[in-house]
């Protein structure tokens, strides 16, 4: 593959809350963190060189969290890429605390939320956050008390946009009685539809589909993967296939698939080429929910 090849922007682009346009073909750095999502990559140097690459190739859309590592997603991406190129939106979120590894903890008080904001500034390196994202409505606190907290935060400039995340519509409705919200990011993929009434409020409201886990943490890219035969027949790999279906399944998509590897990386990035017209969709919906 050449170098400098922007071929993340072939996935075409969106605009998040009205101002941030993305290529629609983003980066998710969870993965550039320990076993269970805790503490130092096992190779630093790649994730470095992971962040690096993904710009090179033409990705503007990282997501990340404050609880990743915790930290350690954040201050990779600060090293990796600071002083940031012009147009990088990085997504980051509040709303976990992290006890160990595998252990997440909703924590939605109000001072939580705002020491995980300052918490996400300095280690980004960042005056203002471009898009904020509640990682989960603490079910133990008032959901108006903590979109409130993200409203103060975003008046005070600490924070641009607000998202949501694992949300369900009626959450999404409520939610945006408080505050504007420009993007939800759900579990969703070609063999997990779940969130489909989700994915077609967004489409609705032109706001942002963030779709985690697109690959199913890899066992949608592995030859035991359930569209393995299809992709094999369209010359690509499943991880390809499964990223270009969800780029075709709606234009307010915007996937993250997340790797710790440069290699990966550039397999996942050249499915921003891949068209695929509504028939091979279809074939591909078949085939994912037949297995
Ligand atoms: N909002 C939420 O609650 C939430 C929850 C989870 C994740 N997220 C976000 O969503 C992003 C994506 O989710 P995810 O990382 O859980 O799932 P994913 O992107 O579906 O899968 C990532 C896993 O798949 C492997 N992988 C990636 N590309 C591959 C390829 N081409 N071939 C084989 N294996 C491949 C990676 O391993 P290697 O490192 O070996 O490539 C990694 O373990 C995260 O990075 C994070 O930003 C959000």
């Amino acid at each position: 593959m050449q170098r400098n090849q922007a071929i993340a922007r072939k996935a075409g682009e969106f605009l998040i809350g009205d101002d941030l346009r993305v290529a629609r073909l983003g980066f998710g750095a969870m993965r550039i963190t320990g076993d269970g999502i805790w503490g130092e990559p096992s190779d630093r140097a790649e994730a470095v060189r992971v962040l690096r690459r993904a710009v090179e190739l033409g990705i503007n859309f990282i997501d990340t969290a404050d609880s990743y590592g915790p930290g350690v997603s954040e201050e990779i991406i600060a090293e990796a890429l600071h002083p940031y190129p012009a147009g990088l939106v990085i997504a980051t979120k509040a709303g976990y605390m992290r006890p160990g590894p595998n252990q997440w903890l909703e924590n939605g008080k109000a001072e939580h939320l705002r020491s995980a904001c300052e918490g996400s500034l300095r280690r980004l390196r960042l005056d203002q956050i471009d898009l904020y994202q509640l990682h989960r409505i603490d079910p133990k606190v008032p959901a108006e008390d903590q979109l409130g907290t993200l409203k103060d935060l975003q008046s005070q400039g600490k924070i641009k946009h607000i998202g949501l995340s694992e949300v369900t519509v009626r959450q999404i409705q409520h939610a945006r009685t408080i505050v504007p919200i420009v993007s939800v990011q759900n579990r969703y993929s070609v063999t997990d539809r779940g969130s489909e009434d989700v994915l077609e409020y967004c489409e609705k409201e032109k706001m942002g589909f963030i779709p985690w886990f697109p690959l199913a943490a890899g066992r949608v890219s592995g030859s035991e993967s359930p569209i393995s035969r299809i992709a094999a027949r369209w010359k690509v790999t499943p991880s390809q296939a499964a990223l270009a279906w969800l780029l075709a399944r709606s234009p307010v998509i915007l996937p993250i698939p997340g790797t710790s590897r440069v290699e990966h990386l550039e397999e996942n990035v050249a499915a921003a080429e891949l068209k695929i017209d509504a028939n091979k969709r279809q074939e591909l919906d078949r085939m994912a929910r037949a297995s």
